[in-house]
């Protein structure tokens, strides 16, 4: 039985650090470039290893020299990568990030091999905690958190980046966990205090037992039901690099359920993960380990 299975995206990250984000039309220098290893999926599933959640992921890659690094990043993260399909016929997905001296990032992704992960693959493996994103096809996270409910797992989707057509997922999701900017997506609706956040949050609510966080960066985040609403501050950090910090709390958040605690309970440990996340370089090699958050 694992504690977390992760149905998810690997990508290779190609890192530019630039002294701020280019204006449309605007070219500016990078002062450093790195490949790391990256991918909403596999940040996830590596944030919950790293708090001692057994970990397994589900996904596919290139039979290419990035795919063969990205499945060795796995290993030595002990999460197990048997269930990632290799393509001979496409590239391992790659993401280029530019990340700015305030910590801000942006990213365009290719999805390459993670767009071809189908339903007929899904590989199942008993779990307390399934949890999926929005790099993979739809109805690919669909059939997965469908599987998932009818095992028994509790169910968690970070439905980032936010897409068309992809809020009928929801329901199928015991936990939902989005940002600022998805939330609004989502809601066609902004708002500006946590009260408010956690206003919207509850909009998206399909039933009762269904939670939405709402990430809010140096702010926190936000939790609600249809009847509760929590809001826990994140400490004060000096930052780095945000990319990955919605993965940091998902992993987070999901390797603290399946120990056996509450979201009310979960909750700080993940803001403090994502937290400590921000002020290293990089996504998956940033995510904390058990023995800094305790
Ligand atoms: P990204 O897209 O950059 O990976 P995100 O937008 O999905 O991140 P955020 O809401 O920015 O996610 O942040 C997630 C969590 O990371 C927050 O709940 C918080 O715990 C932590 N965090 C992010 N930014 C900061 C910050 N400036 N100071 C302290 N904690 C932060
Ligand atoms: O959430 C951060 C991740 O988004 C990066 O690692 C990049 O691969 C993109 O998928």
């Amino acid at each position: 039985m694992y504690d977390v299975l992760v149905c998810g995206s690997l990508n290779m990250d190609w890192v530019a650090r630039v002294a701020h984000l280019p204006c449309p039309g605007e070219t500016v220098a990078g002062t450093s470039l790195q490949r790391l290893p990256g991918g909403k999926g596999l940040n996830q599933a590596i944030a919950a290893a790293r708090l001692g959640a057994r970990t397994a992921i589900i996904g596919a890659c290139g039979d290419d020299a990035d795919g063969a690094a990205l499945l060795a990043t796995l290993a030595h993260e002990q999460v197990d990568h048997s269930r990632v399909q290799r393509r001979s016929e496409c590239a391992t997905g790659l993401a280029q990030v530019l990340v700015a001296d305030s910590g801000e990032n942006a990213i365009v992704v290719h999805s390459a091999a993670n767009g071809t992960l189908r339903i007929a693959e899904l590989d199942w493996a008993p779990t307390r905690v399934a949890l999926a994103q929005l790099e993979t096809p739809s109805a690919t996270v669909a059939e997965f958190l469908r599987v998932a409910r009818e095992h028994g797992a509790v169910t968690l989707l970070n439905p980032a980046p936010a897409l068309p057509q992809t809020r009928a997922l929801f329901v199928h999701a015991d936990v939902i966990v989005l940002n600022e900017t998805e939330l609004a997506y989502y809601t066609q609706s902004a708002a500006h205090t946590p009260q408010a956040y956690g206003e919207l949050a509850r909009r998206l609510c399909d039933r009762d037992g269904q939670t939405v966080i709402v990430t809010l960066g140096a702010a926190g985040a936000v939790a609600a039901t249809r009847h509760t609403f929590h809001h826990e501050a994140a400490p004060a950090v000096q930052v780095v690099d945000t990319t990955g910090a919605g993965d940091c709390f998902c992993g987070a958040l999901a390797a603290t359920l399946a120990q056996g605690s509450d979201i009310r309970a979960a909750l700080p440990r993940a803001v403090r993960a994502a937290s400590l996340a921000v002020t290293r370089v990089g996504a998956a090699p940033a995510m904390p380990h058990v023995f800094e958050l305790e």
